[in-house]
């Protein structure tokens, strides 16, 4: 059984901190102002030099609307994710750059497989699909971001039966290919090997089409949930709320040993997150 390598988390507690107070509009003077730490602690936070102590914690906590004590177990350093297994699934830009996680999922003997997020060196990613000897049924794309579709022409030159899927709202972001694109609609499912499928939620909030694909019991979240986090709110229309209503309602909704396969940092599960996550 093959597991994750050992991979820092995508976010510090600075980023967290950075991330809370973006999406609440509260800048440091404040913040400082509603929680009586001082503006340079608070600098220094966000540079993550240093960090809060529980009561500290606790109070950026109320004036962020994060979870307090998840939040003093975040300043703390406290929180790791559980090791996942990764059988089936195979990590395509480890050790690449971009340094976003893209994967291979297969299926059975003939290695039916989908591609998650197309990014890095094309060479590279094709190298590893002619080794992997894989039968590339899809082209799953979480969201229009270059570091998750960039190498998306190239893959589907190579395996032009391959169907890219991606939503239509960040579709635009792959060019000509889009038109070829089945619509990652929120419920849509595809048949994937001999009996497995792959399902779509619509997860709005880091973009505008940002989706997330369950392939049981596995769901590859993208941008909009890193373990101990959350995805920063870039859409043209989608904010910080709905980032955290698409993580609420769509991705915890799932059974806990869901294993999320994030676009960043390492894994982790669907009731790890739920009970760790200080957004929540
Ligand atoms: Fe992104």
């Amino acid at each position: 059984m093959s597991s994750w390598p050992d991979i820092p988390l995508e976010d510090t507690f600075g980023d967290v901190l950075r991330k809370a107070m973006r999406g609440n509009s509260i800048d440091g003077a404040t913040l400082a102002a509603r929680t009586g730490i001082g503006a340079s602690a608070i600098e220094a936070w966000l540079a993550d030099d240093g960090s809060a102590n529980a009561r500290e914690a606790r109070a950026l906590a109320k004036a962020l609307k994060l979870n307090p004590e998840r939040t003093v177990e975040r300043a703390a350093n406290a929180f790791a994710p559980p090791k996942v297994a990764m059988d089936g699934v195979q990590q395509h830009t480890q050790d690449s750059r971009p340094n976003s996680n893209g994967y291979v999922i297969f299926r059975g003997d003939r290695k039916r497989a989908a591609l998650v997020d197309p990014a890095g060196t094309p060479q590279r990613l094709l190298q590893l699909l002619r080794d992997g000897g894989f039968d590339l049924q899809y082209i799953l794309i979480t969201h229009k971001h270059n570091d998750h579709c960039g190498a998306v022409a190239a893959v589907a030159k190579e395996y032009p039966h391959a169907q890219i899927v991606m939503h239509p709202l960040d579709a635009p972001a792959i060019g000509a290919l889009a038109s070829t694109a089945l619509a990652a609609s929120d419920g849509a499912t595809f048949p994937f090997g001999d009996d497995a499928h792959i399902r779509v939620l619509h997860t709005p909030g880091h973009t505008d089409g940002s989706v997330c694909y369950v392939v049981d019991p596995i769901v590859f979240t993208g941008d909009i949930l890193f373990s101990g986090s959350v995805g920063g709110a870039y859409g043209d229309k989608s904010t910080y709320a709905d980032v955290l209503r698409s993580v609420s309602t769509k991705i915890f909704t799932l059974p806990e040993t869901t294993v999320i396969m994030p676009g960043h940092g390492p894994p982790s599960t669907v009731g790890v997150e739920r009970a760790h996550d200080p957004f929540f």
